[in-house]
Parts: C-alpha cells; structure tokens; sequence
C-alpha cells in the first residue's frame, strides 16, 4: 500500500521558523526530496537514516525535470515510504505545488500539505514592519519578477499604486529593469522599498530605498525579496530611507504622517 506523501513548508532558512509539524514529519521521513532554497541547517535536522536528495532547479540550471520529481516522489510513495517533499518557505507559493499535486492525484497517492512561513512575512518580521495597517494599506499583493526568463520582462499591470504593499520575489539582479517595470505599473518614484537578502540567516541583509532610486540598490547575495508600498520603511534605519519633499501622493504623504 501507498504511504503518504506531505509537501512541507520549511520556512526561510533559520530552523526555528519550521513548524513543529515540519520538524516532526522531518524526523520520521524515509524520502526526503528538498528545494536548492531549503537551509542547511534545517537539512541538518533529518536524521541520517532518511534518504534526501537535493532536486532543485534554479533559475533555468536544471539537474532534474519536474516530470522526474513527479515519479520520484510516485516511486517512493508506492514503496511505502513516507515522503517529504520539502520546499522553502510556503509550498504553495511560487513552488509548483500545483503542478505537483495533480501528479499526485492523478497518480492516485494520498498526500497532505503542511504550510510554511513565506519569506515575505519573514522578511517583514526582519524589518519590523506590517504588510498591512489600517491607516495606511490594506492590500497585500504577492508578485514574481520572473527573472530566470531574461527575455520575458514581467508585466505587473497597471494600478499597483494603490497603496498596496507588493511583495517581489525572484526579483533577480536588474533593479534598473524592475524600476522600469514597477514605474510602468503606476508605482510612484518616491514609495519605499525594502530590499531583504538570505532573510530569518545568519547573513541576512537589509537595504532600504525608493522606487525611483532601486536602480542604485547595491547587489545582494541571493535569495533576496523586495517589499514595495507605503508601509516598506525601515524604521531602524530611519537615514537610509530618502523622504520623499515636494510632490508627494496623497497615499504616501498620509503613510509618512500617521506612520512617523
Ligand atoms: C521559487 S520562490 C519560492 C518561494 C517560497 N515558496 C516562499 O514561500 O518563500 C524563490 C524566491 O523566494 C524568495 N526567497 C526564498 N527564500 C528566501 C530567503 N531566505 N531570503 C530572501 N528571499 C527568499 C526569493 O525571492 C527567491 O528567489
């Protein structure tokens, strides 16, 4: 009979973000098949006498085909091994649990899915600032730069200016081009941005900065996200965020005023 096979969240990187059940389903494994993004030290907290494999596909560098984890994480199910199929941050955030989970179905194996802490809410943490708040921005929108496909600049759409605070993943290294396209989708010059590097590990690292002023973010070790909107200030680092003088959007004026 087919054992279980669970998509687990393992966080951002620092092992005390895992769950207590991803900690739990770690340590009774058999298989575990992991992401390139999962942490070593949350690698380090599955015991010896579990299978792992490394099957992650970074940026285009593929050591192994989705159709392959699919059959791999099949195989091992129908041998009555209990699978972790571990992810970094929340599974079903830009890591192709979709596609995973109809081959699942399809395949007819039982599986659960055990969430995990999204980098954004991490990197917020980090920050120490809300993704949302009352007085100044009730939306929060999750975008990806797409950057692994250099010749499909993203397309945000239009009215993202709205106060929301977006969350950027896989924004790459091209700030000038992600400026360019943040612009083009009615994001003003003078909204904040927080630049947050290898968050919740030991070298993370923050910059902040505005919009129209990304193109100067000094490069930063990946993985990195960007948070962007009224309320993406770094409040213990007051001197690195340029305050916008003359001109200033309704949305942005009020965030300073009421978040000051
Ligand atoms: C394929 S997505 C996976 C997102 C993940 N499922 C989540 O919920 O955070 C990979 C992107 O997540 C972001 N990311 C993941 N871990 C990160 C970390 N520790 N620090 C900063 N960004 C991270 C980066 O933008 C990276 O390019």
């Amino acid at each position: 009979m087919s054992a279980t096979v669970y998509l687990v969240g393992a966080g951002p990187g620092d092992p005390d973000l895992l769950t207590c059940k991803a900690l739990r389903l770690l340590q009774c494994a058999d298989v575990v098949l992991h992401d390139d993004l999962v942490s070593a030290e949350v690698l380090q907290l599955i015991p010896q006498s579990a299978l792992t494999q490394n099957v992650g596909k970074r940026c285009g560098r593929k050591r192994i085909t989705q159709e392959e984890i699919h059959k791999r994480m099949i195989a091992a199910a129908r041998r009555g091994n209990t699978v972790v199929r571990l992810k970094g941050g929340d599974p079903l955030l830009y890591g192709r649990a979709g596609e995973e989970m109809d081959a699942l179905r399809s395949a007819g194996i039982d599986f659960e899915v055990v969430p995990g802490i999204t980098t954004a809410f991490a990197a917020a943490a980090s920050a120490k600032i809300p993704l949302t708040d009352r007085r100044v921005s009730s939306r929060v929108i999750f975008l990806t730069a797409h950057n692994c496909k250099q010749d499909m600049p993203t397309d945000f759409g239009s009215g993202l200016s709205s106060g929301a605070t977006l969350a950027i993943y896989m924004p790459g290294q091209n700030y000038a081009r992600l400026q360019e396209q943040l612009l083009a989708s009615d994001v003003r010059p003078e909204t904040p941005c927080l630049v947050v590097s290898r968050v919740s590990r030991m070298d993370e690292s923050l910059h902040a900065t505005v919009v129209g002023e990304l193109f100067l973010s000094p490069r930063v070790e990946s993985p990195a996200i960007l948070l962007v909107g009224p309320l993406a200030r770094s409040p213990y680092q007051p001197n690195d965020v340029q305050r916008p003088a003359d001109g200033l959007g309704d949305e942005i004026a009020n965030s300073l005023a009421t978040t000051s």
